[in-house]
């Protein structure tokens, strides 16, 4: 019954998202460069203490009312974008976070980034205004709390996906560092048992963190072993170009293209980070609701970056490859993933697959 409303609901999403994204490319035109996926720290305080992680050790300033985040969502919505993701730090921490995605709801996709601890406590507050969830798991059990520096984090996560399941659609968020290139095929084990999708991200080694990103052939190999996971039907949500494109780029000589203006990331005072997430570690400049970012966009220096390849994040790379005319990606991005929903996200769990 939860999994037919989830359906429902996402047959639903996916027209409203078209839709949304039409309406804003016409609204602004429809040429020269726009940012079309957002994402915004809403604090960098966190509950956690990993390793490999830069944000939980900074100092928020006085971080954005309700009403700021409004005027925030306001700006980012007329420059073009379409889906927002909130994260932080830790964003559950912030106890207006039921009103802030109440406000981003009805005009973006709106989504979450969390590590669960505190998921199962404030997932009825929240699940009304969420399009989708990440909980971010590493590695299983032990090895997940080494590297998130708190015991019990792994439980604490698995039981906040467990809660989740069946009001959002959820999918673990795993982040490949050196210490956990073994656990690939684990995470998709879980991710297949719990009955949710799982996504993977490479590690990046910012100055301020551990310097744990994955690099030699073993990363080659689980990049390799994800591919082939893919193909047979594992819940993997990035695409085939995604593991192809970091292989070619890093192993082959053959870098990808990014485009990091496809997407805008939105510090927690507001400010823009340009170029991108990154190599900025996260700095930002001016606030998004003082700026004409169409202007921006289209002025600011973007060549340099094009060739750069230095990280292999998701929510850079990904809308980087995209392209309208490329059949398997159109398979991969709008149909698989709506085919995938009938099947993830059930409340029960489920044998792994051998
Ligand atoms: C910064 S956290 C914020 C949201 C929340 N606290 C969480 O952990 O999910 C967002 C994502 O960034 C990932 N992350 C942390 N350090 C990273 C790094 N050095 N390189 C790439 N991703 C990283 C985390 O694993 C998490 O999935
Ligand atoms: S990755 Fe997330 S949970 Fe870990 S310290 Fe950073 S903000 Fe906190
Ligand atoms: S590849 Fe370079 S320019 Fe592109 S998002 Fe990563 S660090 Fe930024």
């Amino acid at each position: 019954m939860e999994s037919k409303r989830l359906v429902t609901r996402d047959m639903g999403l996916v027209r409203s998202v078209f839709l949304r994204s039409l309406w804003r490319t016409v609204q602004r035109g429809g040429s020269g460069k726009a940012p079309v996926i957002a994402g915004h720290k809403l604090l960098y305080r966190c509950n956690l203490e990993c390793a490999m992680c830069p944000f939980w050790r900074r100092k928020d300033e006085n971080l954005l009312s309700v009403d700021d985040e409004v005027r925030m969502m306001k700006a980012v919505a007329r420059a073009g974008v379409s889906f927002l993701g909130f994260e932080g730090g830790e964003p559950l921490l912030r106890p207006d976070l039921p009103q802030i995605l109440a406000e981003s709801h009805p005009r973006f996709h709106t989504s979450l980034v969390t590590n669960g601890w505190l998921l199962s406590n404030r997932i009825r507050e929240i699940a009304p205004y969420l399009d989708m969830v990440f909980v971010s798991l590493d590695g299983i059990g032990d090895l997940h709390d080494r590297l998130r520096g708190i015991p019990g984090s792994f439980d604490r996560a698995v039981e906040g996906i467990r809660s989740t399941r069946g009001l959002v659609p959820v999918a673990i968020n795993s982040t490949i560092t050196n210490e956990t290139l073994d656990e690939a095929e684990k995470m998709v084990a879980l991710a297949q048992r719990l009955g949710v999708g799982v996504t993977f991200q490479v590690a990046y080694n910012y100055s301020a963190a551990e310097s744990l990103a994955p690099v030699g052939q073993k990363l080659r190999g689980t990049l390799e072993r994800l591919i082939v996971l893919k193909e047979k039907g594992a819940p993997i949500i990035e695409s085939r170009e995604y593991f192809t494109s970091v292989i070619d780029g890093w192993f082959r000589d053959t870098p990808w293209r990014c485009k990091p203006w496809m997407t805008m990331n939105v510090d927690p005072q507001g400010r823009i980070v340009l170029p991108c997430y990154t190599l900025r570690e996260y700095g930002g400049g001016d606030r998004v609701w003082d700026v004409d970012v169409r202007k921006l966009w289209n002025t600011f220096e973007w060549d340099p970056y094009e060739r750069c390849n230095k990280c292999a994040l998701a929510c850079y790379l990904e809308p980087s490859l995209f392209r309208w005319t490329n059949p398997t990606m159109l398979r991969e991005r709008i149909l698989d993933p709506i085919v995938a929903y009938l099947d993830w996200n059930v409340e029960a769990e489920r044998p792994v697959p051998a």
